[in-house]
């Protein structure tokens, strides 16, 4: 039976039930260490920040909180999560394109301390709102470097035309700073920028600093922060082949050195801002088989839940990898497809697997799925969102309960 720390994963559907997510939490922490561990420079203070779009609960913060690492948010929800979890604002950065003012006054009346600001128009808000602040916020600006770092076209958010961040080659780059420095409590510290997820290949990004670093002579102004944003891929098949989380952090610090020496310029801190490489090899997603069907050319086996638990095989194509996780050592001699119950052809979570023969009842077991899976779930067709366990060597805890039916329309009105 395959484990999850030291515990029986047969032993979380006794307790928790299926469809579940489980991560481990001792995998997250290693994932932070070796962060902690490989982005570190002489020259400079470095922050680690959790993207924690990519996985967020109350629970997930807290332990961001003890880690003493920042934690990116993008929305009010987001905001909500960090500040009922007393994350010292210090620690806070706030993103996001299209910011609700509503959201913007949370973050002041918390005092959260680091916006990132993806316009002018945006900026032009906060100009506003700042005239009645009591305490200065640090801004840096998101900057679309152009750059493509080659990966799938849904997850690139940097090429030229991209919805995020102010293009490096506008002037309302340098008007943001002019606006900025006339301001009393918003101090301009320096740029940002986030070339894409799931990288493998860090030719784009190496590019992407060289081409901040042209900015940086252009605008001639003092850069205190650095933000190089998130995008270390993770392995979800045997075809993918990451860097390690030292290696990566690594060829980050090393080339922001080396331009900082040609620049002949000092930064204070630079941040780098994982999300999918901190969590995602942390979780499993369980499922129980329930039935099994064969069509003209395709075996298919159902399982008990679907795209409204993980939306991305449906977005984007995303492969990863399964085994049935009582059939450990069983030869996997069929080929399958494993859809869910959700009433849409394309959702069929993972096709043309290598499997063992199955039988009702058995668990599908589901790698490398702790990012971008709870954080993108639904409740399409009225599925309940699963639970969330986090396993700590030989102990489990609920960190996020199942829906009920009950929730499921405790908003509707009759
Ligand atoms: C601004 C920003 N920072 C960080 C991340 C995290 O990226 P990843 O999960 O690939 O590390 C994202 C993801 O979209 C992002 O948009």
């Amino acid at each position: 039976m395959f484990k999850i720390g030291n515990v029986e994963v047969s032993e979380l559907k006794e307790k928790y039930g299926t469809p579940l997510y489980i991560y481990d939490e001792n995998i997250i922490k290693q994932n932070i260490n070796d962060y902690k561990e490989g982005f570190v420079s002489k020259n400079y203070n470095t922050q680690i920040i959790y993207a924690s779009k990519a996985f967020s609960s109350l629970y997930m913060y807290k332990l961001v909180r003890e880690e003493n690492i920042g934690v990116d948010v993008v929305s009010g929800g987001e905001l909500y999560g960090v500040i009922k979890e007393k994350v010292d604002p210090k620690n806070i950065f706030f993103h996001g394109n299209n910011k609700g003012e509503a959201e913007m006054d949370m973050a002041l009346s918390y005092k959260v301390k680091n916006i990132i600001i993806d316009n002018l128009d945006e900026l032009k808000i906060w100009a506003k709102k700042c005239e009645r602040i009591d305490y200065d916020l640090n801004l840096m600006l998101r900057i679309n470097v152009g750059v493509s770092a080659h990966t799938h076209e849904y997850i690139v958010t940097a090429h030229p035309d991209s919805k995020f961040g102010y293009y490096i080659e506008n002037d309302d780059i340098l008007e943001s700073i002019e606006l900025i420095e006339a301001s009393k409590n918003m101090k301009f510290k320096g740029f940002h920028f986030h070339v894409g997820s799931q990288i493998f290949d860090m030719t784009g990004f190496t590019i992407a600093i060289e081409k901040l670093f042209g900015l940086i002579k252009k605008i001639n102004r003092k850069i205190s922060y650095l933000n190089l944003g998130g995008g270390c891929g993770v392995k979800y098949t045997e075809d993918d082949k990451p860097l390690s989380l030292i290696d990566f952090s690594k060829i980050i610090i090393e080339k922001v050195d080396s331009e900082l020496e040609k620049a002949n310029i000092k930064i204070d801190k630079l941040f780098i801002e994982p999300g999918r490489s901190l969590v995602a090899n942390a979780g499993y997603q369980l499922y129980t088989i329930n039935q099994m069907k064969k069509a003209l050319n395709k075996t298919y086996y159902f399982i008990d839940g679907g795209m409204n638990d993980n939306i991305r095989p449906a977005l984007y194509g995303a492969l990863y990898s399964v085994d049935i996780a009582n059939k450990m050592d069983a030869k996997k001699d069929m080929e399958v497809s494993i859809a869910g119950k959700c009433c849409e052809s394309g959702d069929v979570l993972f096709k043309d697997v290598k499997l063992p023969k199955a039988d009702k009842d058995d668990l599908l077991i589901v790698y490398t799925t702790g990012a971008y899976g709870y954080s993108m779930a639904s409740n399409y067709n009225r599925l309940p969102r699963p639970a969330v366990v986090f396993v700590d060597g030989n102990n489990s805890k609920l960190v996020i309960k199942r829906e009920t039916y009950e929730d499921l329309y405790k908003n509707d009105l009759d």
